[in-house]
């Protein structure tokens, strides 16, 4: 039997009445990389905060390692993942304690802080920065160092929201190489929001495909995008339609 890191069964959102999520069911895998694609507006973000359970559902359940959310320790599950916002807003403070700021929120030490932070910026290819300011970055610095501050949570499950929306093409190499290296090194299950099936194909294993408020399609990331059942899709990779 397959492990799912997280699983959703017929999860739906409402926002004053109105439908924006419906009925979605999520598989998944540990270890694994998963886009969640969709146009602008089809409730990606939503989803992404209902998984890392900052929202709640308006209905559905959400298993994580197959024991329903009621049976789990909400607290520590919390603890085990992180979201990179879609436009992370970074303190105006050096790049040091942009990347410390959850740690001391957790009231480590302050030696641990100290390697879990150079730990981090490694990671991100920033040694070297920690006594810059973060405001001063370039745009592809600011969302490395978004992603140092929630590698140094070391978590099991890493949510990122459109990494590199706002990037230039070099920039953007530079994110996914990261974002596949994180899950390479560490095993780390990454779900990833992008409204570029281009980046979910160099990118994901697996992918799901939102629609109008549904799953119109999801499973190998590669197959979704060569050979896609649903012929909206299709046109998409056509050209035909815009995502
Ligand atoms: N807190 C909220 N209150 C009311 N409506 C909301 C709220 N959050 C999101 N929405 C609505 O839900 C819908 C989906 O929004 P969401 O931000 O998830 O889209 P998205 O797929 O992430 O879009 P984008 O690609 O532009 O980031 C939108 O119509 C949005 O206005
Ligand atoms: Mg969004």
């Amino acid at each position: 039997m397959r492990e799912y890191a997280i699983r959703t069964h017929n999860l739906s959102r409402e926002y004053d009445g109105e439908v924006i999520l419906k009925e979605i069911n999520l598989q998944l895998e540990r270890g694994r990389i998963h886009a969640i694609i969709g146009p602008s507006g089809v409730g990606k973000s939503v989803l992404l905060r209902l998984l890392n359970l900052l929202e709640r559902p308006t209905s559905g359940e959400i298993y994580f390692d197959g024991k329903a959310l009621k049976e789990n320790n909400y607290l520590k599950l919390q603890r085990r993942m992180t979201l990179v916002f879609q436009k992370p807003a970074l303190f105006n403070t050096s790049v040091y304690e942009n990347v410390a700021y959850g740690l001391k929120v957790r009231r480590e030490n302050r030696g641990s802080i100290a390697e879990k932070v150079e730990k981090a910026l490694g990671i991100v290819g920033l040694k070297g920065y920690k006594h810059k300011r973060a405001r001063d970055l370039s745009g592809g610095e600011k969302q490395r160092v978004a992603i140092a501050r929630a590698m140094v949570l070391e978590p099991e499950i890493l949510f990122l929201d459109e990494p590199t929306s706002d990037l230039d093409p070099r920039n953007v190499a530079i994110i996914e190489e990261l974002i596949k290296y994180i899950n390479r090194e560490f095993k780390t299950t990454i779900v990833i929001a992008t409204h570029n099936m281009f980046q979910a194909r160099r990118l994901a294993h697996q992918a799901s495909v939102l629609f109008e408020g549904r799953i119109i399609e999801s499973g190998n990331a590669q197959e979704i995008f060569t050979n896609p059942q649903d012929k909206r899709i299709l046109r998409f990779i056509e050209g035909k339609i815009i995502f």
